[in-house]
């Protein structure tokens, strides 16, 4: 569960495992430490003048002080932090380098397309985002009804996603590992619980995950998949689930093809692993309020077979 801690390292602007996040995160070092010696200095003048050298203070040497400490130190101080600080932010819209990976926030999950250098058909995947270490890659957002907030702290800075508009943050990982990202946006009932993980890897191991993910779902492993796979495809759930390579091809929930491999569950409510799978699909109104998924009453057998064959689907 650490991954999904609300304030662990793997979502913290503070611990930058990107270009864009080491550059926000320099930022923040920086633009605190002139504000502690701006304090220290106002605060320690304030001191000395109230407990070391308290009295009347000659009018010339008041001047001095008022001018200099009030008037020409702050300018001075905050016109160079200023043009620092902007030569550092970091420009969110910087063009990548090949890959395109297209997200649409839903209530309350995302859908994710990848699109590499050239293809004609986007590798299709949700609630989850892997992206290559040591490459820009270009995220471009848009939104289904209302307005999020795709950001992962690790990686970079937050950009808004509209309905009907187009917006794009352009991130590179520098170091391999899974992070947390965050809607940022207020969204309705379960804005918090709208979370991913987001992966960085290796370019070869990105290279090999998406021709995997790119892949149709693979068949039933033993005969309690096999069950799983019908009540899954006679209990309607195809008619809002895509499963690749079967006749489940609903377009109004996650893309399921693979979704054991994914780390979360629920776009970043639980981990990913049979009990947490039971217990979602038996309560996912509980697990996310106001979701569209309803909670499924089914019987024991057919929710143990069911959960053991999307937990199958690497
Ligand atoms: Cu989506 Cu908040």
């Amino acid at each position: 569960m650490t991954a999904l801690a609300g304030c662990g390292r793997e979502q913290s602007t503070l611990n930058p495992a990107g270009y864009d996040a080491s550059s926000i995160s320099l930022l923040f070092w920086t633009m605190l430490s002139g504000a502690v010696v701006l304090w220290l200095l106002v605060n320690g003048a304030f001191y000395y003048m109230s407990n070391v050298r308290p009295g009347a203070v000659a009018k010339r040497y008041a001047r001095h002080i008022l001018i200099g400490g009030g008037i020409i130190l702050p300018v001075v101080v905050l016109t160079a932090l200023l043009a620092w600080g902007l030569s550092v932010l970091p420009d969110p819209r910087r063009p990548g380098d090949g890959l395109v990976v297209r997200v649409t926030g839903e209530q309350w999950w995302w859908r994710v397309e990848y699109w590499p250098e050239g293809a004609d058909t986007p590798v299709v995947s949700a609630n989850e985002i892997r992206l290559p270490v040591g490459q820009r890659t270009e995220i471009h957002l848009t939104s289904d009804k209302v307005i999020h907030s795709f950001w992962i702290p690790a990686l970079g800075g937050k950009m808004d996603m509209f309905p009907g508009r187009d917006t794009m943050i352009s991130l590179l990982p520098e170091r391999a590992g899974t992070y947390r990202g965050q809607c940022a946006e207020f969204c309705g009932a379960s804005h918090a619980w709208m979370a991913f993980a987001a992966v960085a890897m290796e370019p070869a191991d990105f290279d090999a995950w998406l021709e995997a993910e790119a892949a149709d779902a693979v068949a039933p492993l033993d005969e309690a998949a096999q069950r799983g796979q019908e009540v899954f495809l006679s209990k309607g759930c195809g008619a809002c689930h895509a499963v690749r390579g079967t006749q489940a091809v609903g377009l109004v929930g996650p893309d399921l093809s693979h979704v054991g491999s994914r780390k979360t569950l629920g776009a970043g409510r639980t981990g990913m692993t049979l009990e947490n799978l039971e217990a979602w699909i038996a309560h996912t109104e509980d697990l996310k309020p106001e979701v569209k998924m309803p909670s499924y009453d089914l019987s024991g057998t057919d929710l143990a077979d069911l959960a053991h064959y999307l937990n199958g689907l690497k």
